[in-house]
């Protein structure tokens, strides 16, 4: 049932989630979210795409400047990134589902930079606004393995505590009342993290090495 909401209240997409959806009608229906003000900068939503009986989820951060330019999840360099990665550790990139904690855009702009538009993180309460589309998702596909692409999806599926750097390239249980219930989760960095570090071929070698990891439970 779409839905309105004054300034007033609660940032939450929960109204916006149409009851008994399919992925399709998902879709349509986030087209519209207005759940929180993210979507008022942006070009559109941006929601999850790829095999909808996938064993395995992907879930990034946000959607970067191609993302919601093109309105589809990891088209622009970290998707690169990410699909020659999938690919090493033995996962098939056509065989995932990939979406987002996130599905608006949000960024800034610097005086220096010009008109570019610059990416911002996402808020702790955008994210958890966000929360019921990435539940809707996951609860329709049933992934097996649901892996956790740097620190806000981990937050996102895992809680605020989350913490990447410890918990990356382990098995984890999702929460039984969380949004990856059933599912293992498998937390790894993002895969812009490889295109901003000095070493690039260490940080890439790291990210193969956790998606082994979720390759391995997928058996
Ligand atoms: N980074 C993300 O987390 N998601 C995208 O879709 C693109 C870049």
């Amino acid at each position: 049932m779409a839905g309105t909401r004054s300034p007033e209240d609660e940032y939450t997409a929960a109204p916006f989630v149409p009851e008994g959806a399919d992925l399709g009608a998902l879709r349509e229906a986030a087209a519209g979210c207005h759940g929180c003000p993210l979507h008022r900068d942006t070009t559109q939503t941006v929601f999850g795409a790829g095999d909808p009986d996938a064993r395995v989820v992907l879930v990034g951060e946000q959607p970067g400047d191609q993302e919601d330019r093109q309105g589809k999840p990891f088209v622009g360099p970290a998707g690169k990134v990410l699909d020659r990665a999938l690919d090493e550790a033995g996962i098939d990139p056509d065989e995932t589902y990939i979406t987002n904690a996130v599905k608006h855009f949000k960024f800034t702009h610097v005086p220096e930079r010009g008109k570019r538009r610059i990416h911002k993180p996402p808020s702790l309460r955008e994210l958890s606004a966000c929360g019921p589309w990435l539940a809707a998702e996951l609860e329709l596909i049933e992934p097996e393995v649901v892996v956790a692409l740097g620190a806000t999806a981990g937050k996102a599926l895992l809680g605020s505590s989350f913490r990447v750097t410890k918990q990356r390239g382990t098995r984890l249980e999702g929460d039984p009342s969380g949004p990856a219930r059933g599912a293992l989760i498998v937390p790894t960095i993002h895969p812009s993290a490889v295109l901003r570090a000095d070493d690039r071929e260490a940080v890439y070698e790291g990210l193969v090495a956790d998606l082994r990891v979720a390759a391995e439970a997928l058996g």
